[in-house]
């Protein structure tokens, strides 16, 4: 199934059990300022959990793009260097707002990812939160799932929530076992942070709120937040295990090889590769919904992943502007369902283009001075860059923080963090 098909079957699944369509929102927070980016579908709904608000509807379907690049739920470090983190990345997502709650909720899940796309059930493991035993019976008798395939896991996997304070509850996920047969009996939590397993779905039954205390506190209602993540879907129904193989990024990646010359690489060589199109692929969907890159807030969110991306197609011998020669492949994939994104795709060329190039003028000096501070270091057999000279790269070749922080852990180096503050 092509992606486009997988988006599609999970929004008329659940309309088809009477679920509202609600589109997703702009990245970019209305009214939440414990936010910088959308980082879960949940957000626009928030306001319904809490009570503080309401919707005509009492069951909603969507698909979110949500950004994780800050805050509680921040993947950064991971991109690149797996195929299955994104900075961002769709959530197709059901809720239900004082409606079903649990029994309903794994039902569908199960019924969809079983019956309406077909994976084998011998492949499938499901969560529970440790002290969940209404889930975990649910999971027994009102599914056909091996019984021995339910993992009890503890707060730090199965209790979800959206950032330090907020509508919170415990979770059950449902994962999909990649290696040869059957999904082993008596797995466990480890297990499922093997590598071995994707987490494809996450439903959370929303019951507490996160107080600035740190206490929790009982909802009037209980309600049903899920989120599966469509390009992990994908990956999984278009048999790879990686994101990058997907029609959602191979265009994209096929691209930055013609431009580079360089053969991608599942493995940790294929790094640059998939850093930009993840990048890229962001950049794209901030600069749409009005972020710009700059020197602040999500503006520089923006502008660290352009100045990232511009390193590694320099890592791939490139020392001119690419980043925004990729943006219609990343849009066309895109654009049957962002529309916004193909009425946009021009302006965000040429946003991507202007960054580049100023960023392209100082890149090579700012390296330059990189490899003089670690050959110095060296010689003296230190391992820590100075917080002066990081403040040189940034405020002179506009190196952002965690690019030199990236580069020095290349090499093996520290960063004196203290006095670069
Ligand atoms: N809000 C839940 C998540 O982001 C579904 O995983």
């Amino acid at each position: 199934m092509k992606s486009s098909e997988i988006r599609n079957a999970f929004i008329t699944f659940f309309e088809q059990k009477n679920h509202q369509f609600v589109p997703g929102v702009p990245i970019v927070p209305e009214n939440d300022p414990t936010l910088l980016f959308i980082n879960a579908g949940m957000n626009q709904f928030k306001d319904v959990f809490l009570e503080t608000g309401s919707r005509e509807y009492s069951r909603a379907v969507n698909s979110q793009v949500c950004v994780r690049v800050s805050g509680k739920h921040n993947d950064l470090e991971d991109v690149g260097k797996d195929s299955t983190h994104l900075t961002s990345f769709e959530m197709l997502g059901n809720w239900s707002f004082g409606d079903y709650y649990k029994k309903e909720a794994i039902i569908w899940a199960w019924e969809f990812l079983t019956e309406r796309l077909g994976i084998a059930k011998n492949k499938l493991v499901a969560s529970v939160f440790e002290d969940d035993d209404e889930a975990l019976e649910i999971w027994k008798t009102h599914t056909d799932i091996n019984k021995k395939t339910i993992v009890k896991c503890d707060a730090k996997d199965n209790f979800w929530e959206m950032g330090a304070t907020g509508p919170c509850g415990p979770c059950s996920e449902i994962h999909v076992y990649l290696d040869e047969g059957s999904v082993p009996e008596n797995v466990t939590q480890d297990d499922l942070n093997s590598g071995k397993f994707i987490e494809l779905w996450n439903l959370v039954f929303i019951q507490s709120n996160r107080k600035t205390d740190g206490s929790l506190e009982p909802l009037p209602n209980t309600h049903v937040d899920t989120g599966a993540g469509l390009e992990r879907l994908v990956a999984y129904m278009q048999q790879t295990s990686s994101n990058y193989e997907t029609d959602l990024f191979s265009p994209v990646i096929k691209k930055i090889e013609s431009l580079t010359n360089k053969t991608y690489s599942e493995s940790l060589e294929g790094m640059p590769h998939r850093v930009i199109a993840d990048h890229v692929r962001t950049l794209c969907f901030g600069i749409a919904d009005n972020v710009m890159p700059s020197n602040e807030g999500r503006g520089y969110v923006l502008r660290r992943l352009l100045r990232r991306a511009c390193r590694y197609a320099k890592n791939l011998g490139v020392s001119e502007p690419i980043l925004y020669k990729c943006v219609e492949d990343v849009i066309d994939v895109l654009a049957g369902h962002f529309e916004h994104l193909k009425d946009r795709q021009h302006y965000i060329e040429k946003v991507i283009k202007a960054e580049e190039e100023s960023f392209l003028k100082t890149l090579s000096a700012g390296l330059s001075m990189f490899d003089q501070v670690v050959n110095s270091l060296k010689k003296t057999n230190q391992n820590v860059i100075s917080g002066q000279a990081a403040f040189k790269l940034y405020d002179t070749y506009g190196f952002p923080i965690d690019l030199t922080a990236l580069l020095a852990q290349e090499k093996n180096l520290t960063l004196d963090l203290k006095t670069y503050n």
